[in-house]
């Protein structure tokens, strides 16, 4: 159904990633229009756990756009115009370490960005730094809670779309890198502009070419593991939802006081 009038709201999204396009049942979907352009994709709005949820597929429907095609900003920004104050963002990763394995889900704590000329901003004027020491939110992270959930690690975002060279590979878990990855970034940052708490959670679909044997990563194989898993991640998901940590007095939203901010967040 798509909603007729009414002011659409949602306190918690999750984006979904590759081959994750739908979470709720009985969605009521809102094409939202932002300074930035269109999201990928109308926002379905639901009640899971008795919260009030937005689902947004990262890549659109049918998958539509790549990677570094995503309009990241026009994404983060509709949320935030829903009044969404957590987001969580399953995606898929390569594995880099041996301590990972495919199927494995891993709620990481630090980001490194290797992607280039993404818009990864908000900020057109004026001096707005945004902390992001750590770039994830450590409350909201602490709430993915499962016997098969780690936690901990860097994922590293490259551009895309291809996958990494097996010297690119090597080299990234030679810095100690736990994940690789092409979407994480500059998600994260713009939840953090848009004062959103945010949480990344990897579903590992393969071992990276640096790792793996044989003639490194297929898109297939990232496809059927993250088939084989998606079962799990939304169980996962709804479980977390019933379990969110209280956004308010969050540093994720504290850190603009007294910063002159020159762009507009929505929704607030
Ligand atoms: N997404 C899933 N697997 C990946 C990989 N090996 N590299 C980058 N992004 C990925």
């Amino acid at each position: 159904t798509t909603a007729p009038g009414a002011a659409p709201s949602a306190e918690v999204a999750v984006i979904g990633g590759t081959g994750f396009y739908s979470f709720l049942d009985d969605p009521v979907t809102h094409a939202v229009t932002t300074p930035y352009g269109e999201p990928t994709a109308p926002i379905a709005i639901g009640t899971v756990a008795g919260r009030s949820v937005a689902f947004l597929p990262r890549h659109g429907q049918g998958h539509a756009f790549p990677p570094h095609r995503i309009n990241y900003r026009a994404n983060l920004w509709a949320l935030r115009s829903l009044g969404v104050r957590q987001v969580l963002a399953p995606c898929a990763v390569g594995g880099l370490r041996d301590e990972v394995a495919p199927g494995d889900i891993v709620v990481p704590d630090q980001l490194v960005d290797r992607t280039s000329g993404r818009t990864q901003t908000f900020v057109e004027t004026g001096a707005v730094h945004l902390p992001f020491a750590d770039p994830y939110c450590a409350r909201l992270s602490a709430a993915v809670q499962g016997d098969d959930v780690a936690h901990g690690g860097a994922m590293v975002v490259i551009e895309g779309p291809r996958f990494s060279t097996r010297a690119e590979s090597r080299h990234y878990a030679d810095q100690g890198w736990t994940l690789v990855n092409m979407t994480g970034h500059p998600e994260a940052v713009l939840a953090r502009e848009m004062t959103m708490c945010y949480s990344a959670i990897a579903l590992v679909t393969d071992m990276d070419a640096g790792v793996e044997e044989g003639s490194g990563v297929s898109q297939e194989e990232v496809f059927a593991l993250f088939g084989s898993r998606i079962e799990r991640l939304k169980e996962l998901l709804t479980a977390t939802i019933g379990d969110l940590p209280d956004p308010d007095g969050c540093s994720c939203a504290s850190w603009t006081e007294g910063v002159d901010v020159t762009y507009e967040i929505p929704g607030r």
